[in-house]
């Protein structure tokens, strides 16, 4: 299996090349220029392609042969950065590829998902502070995103609960909905984030979906498990 990681230096990217490593996947990835020496612990191991991730041609060659793109869709810039990175990799990816996406919660696919009102206002509240640093867009991620449902490639949209660092618990549990009980706890590991993606790359149960992630350990997800008992992991 040869993947390409659109993001990889970043936290979440650097983990994802580790799993696909563990895995004995071929890693190619692209990264800022200004960014490729935060790969260095990787170097001999994968292949950097230092680049925009939104620039259509470091992408077209980044994946090309390759059999599965992670791209880390992030809303930094007023410039289209998000929705064009995620258009490059759909136009360029062969066909049959597998596309897995990460974002968060508040990118909802069909509105079903039920948000408190806390979340609600602090994606507001982010938004608002984003756009007056005009630093961060949060509707082109949401783009990004449409984008991505829209299209009939073979994709994966992974929605992320808010992050923290630390040993990995295994891999996060998921609902379609982001409300459902099992997500109460609303908390990951940032290397199970990234397990997770790299896991969907094989598993076609996940194509077309949206799965909301949680921690396997929390206590949301431990008392689901409790609830539907064993042999169920959602
Ligand atoms: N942070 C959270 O709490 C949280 C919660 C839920 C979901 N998520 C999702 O998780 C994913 C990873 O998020 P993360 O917060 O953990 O970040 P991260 O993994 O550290 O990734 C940040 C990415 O953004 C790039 N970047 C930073 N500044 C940039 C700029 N000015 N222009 C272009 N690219 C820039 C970084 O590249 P360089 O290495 O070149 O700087 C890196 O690839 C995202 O899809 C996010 O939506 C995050």
């Amino acid at each position: 299996m040869k993947v390409c990681i659109v993001g990889a230096s970043g936290k979440l990217g650097k983990y994802m090349v580790q799993h696909a490593l563990d895995r004995g996947y071929e890693v190619v990835g692209v990264c800022r220029e200004r960014s490729v020496g935060k790969l260095d612990a990787f170097k001999g191991r994968i292949t950097v392609i230092p680049g925009a991730t939104n620039d259509r041609e470091v992408i077209k060659k980044a994946v090309a042969g390759c059999d599965g793109v992670l791209t880390v869709l992030v809303p930094w810039g007023v410039h289209q950065y998000s929705s064009g990175t995620a258009q490059a990799v759909l136009d360029h990816a062969r066909l049959g590829a597998r596309l897995i996406f990460s974002c968060g919660w508040h990118i909802t696919r069909d509105g079903q998902d039920v948000y408190s009102r806390t979340f609600k206002a602090a994606v507001k509240a982010v938004g608002w502070l984003a756009r007056l640093v005009r630093a961060v867009d949060i509707d082109d991620q949401v783009e990004a995103c449409r984008r991505v449902f829209a299209s009939d490639t073979r994709w994966t949209v992974v929605r992320g609960s808010d992050l923290e660092e630390g040993e990995s618990q295994g891999l996060p549990v998921w609902s379609r909905h982001v409300g459902d009980p099992i997500l109460k706890s609303n908390m990951t590991r940032r290397v199970d984030f990234a397990l997770f993606m790299v896991e969907a790359l094989e598993n076609d149960e996940l194509i077309h979906e949206a799965p909301a992630i949680v921690g396997c350990r929390t206590p949301s997800a431990l008392a689901h498990a409790a609830a539907v008992g064993p042999g169920h992991d959602r």
